[in-house]
């Protein structure tokens, strides 16, 4: 089942499209992954799904609702953004309490310390939050956005500015909640980061999808070798990509004066003697392999 139907979504600020018509689809209990650099538009896809912030055009659409116009559905959901909004003068026992009360938990005391244990947070529970630390607040954050057992966890770069450690734990505490069946939403610009825990990624860049897949389907469909030919300017490299096309090689890629394309053992001696008969000069040949960091670099960098 579908929980999340993004459709066409378009934002303008002052004449500006941070969003350029957006769409995907997050389906029930999937960890999926909203990637892309600083400024791509993630904070305000999710300001829109959230029904915090109306779109230019285009609509989201979580759990067959607007969030924006449905307070019940609005229920459904947790949210941990980058400004927590945790009471610093209050513990952390009655941080979670006051949105237990909000939310009208039942068996409040016995949920809480659970929720305490669940984060790591019980033996520190008395005192103020004021005193915590980044962790240990992005933590509380957590625990307090599922206090109400919501069936879809949105969470705006969770992992962000914390220590090696904070982060790990964070991030186990995304994959233990995945366990438990819950649909995750989650934004970040750190690849290592979603490649380890989402079972599907989205890749933005500058208000634009460019790809959308599950996890394993792009390190198939990208992490295979290429070969890399670098000619001796870029004049020739333009003239070995036209050559190459009219091969029938039309995946190349070209970048200076080095041109990549997939790797085809059986025709590389074949190719390579074409284009020296045709007199481009090739200082050197490679068979590289590119991890899903490669591509998302490449990605991000294409429409800088
Ligand atoms: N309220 C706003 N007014 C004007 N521009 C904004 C506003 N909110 C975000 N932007 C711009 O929209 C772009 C995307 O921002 P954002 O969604 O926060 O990116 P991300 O979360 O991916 O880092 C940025 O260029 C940002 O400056
Ligand atoms: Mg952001």
């Amino acid at each position: 089942m579908k929980v999340i139907e993004v459709k066409n979504l378009v934002k303008e600020f002052n004449g500006r499209k941070v969003l350029d018509g957006i769409s995907f689809e997050v389906e029930e209990g999937e960890v999926f992954g909203y990637l892309g650099p600083n400024g791509a538009g993630k904070t305000t896809t999710l300001r829109i799904i959230l029904g915090l912030l109306n779109p230019t055009s285009g609509k989201a659409i979580v759990m067959g609702k607007n969030l924006a116009e449905d307070d019940e559905a609005r229920k459904k959901v947790g949210v941990v953004l980058e400004n927590d909004g945790l009471y610093e003068d209050l513990s952390a026992f009655d941080n979670l309490e006051y949105y237990a009360q909000l939310y009208d938990v039942s068996n409040r005391k016995e949920k809480i310390e659970d929720l305490l244990r669940f984060v790591g947070l019980y033996e520190r529970r008395r005192e103020k939050v004021g005193v915590f630390s980044k962790g240990m607040r992005r933590k509380l954050a957590i625990a307090r956005a599922i206090i109400h057992d919501p069936e879809i966890l949105f969470l705006d770069e969770p992992s962000a500015g914390l220590d090696p450690e904070a982060q790990r734990m964070v991030r186990n505490l995304i994959v233990e909640l995945s366990r438990k069946g819950r649909t995750i939403f989650l934004n970040s610009h750190d690849l290592d980061e979603v490649q380890r825990i989402c079972d599907r990624i989205a890749i933005l860049q500058r208000g634009r999808l460019m790809v959308c897949d599950a996890v394993e389907n792009l390190r198939k469909k990208f992490s295979k070798p290429v070969t890399a030919i670098s000619t001796t300017d870029e004049k020739s490299a333009k003239r070995a990509l036209e050559i190459l096309n009219s091969l029938g090689i039309s995946d190349c890629n070209i970048n200076g004066k080095i041109i990549t394309f997939v790797f085809r053992e059986d025709k590389q001696s074949h190719l390579l003697r074409i284009l020296t008969e045709s007199g481009i000069e090739i200082e050197e040949i490679r068979k590289v392999t590119k991890t899903l960091e490669d591509i998302y670099l490449e990605i991000i960098r294409r429409r800088k």
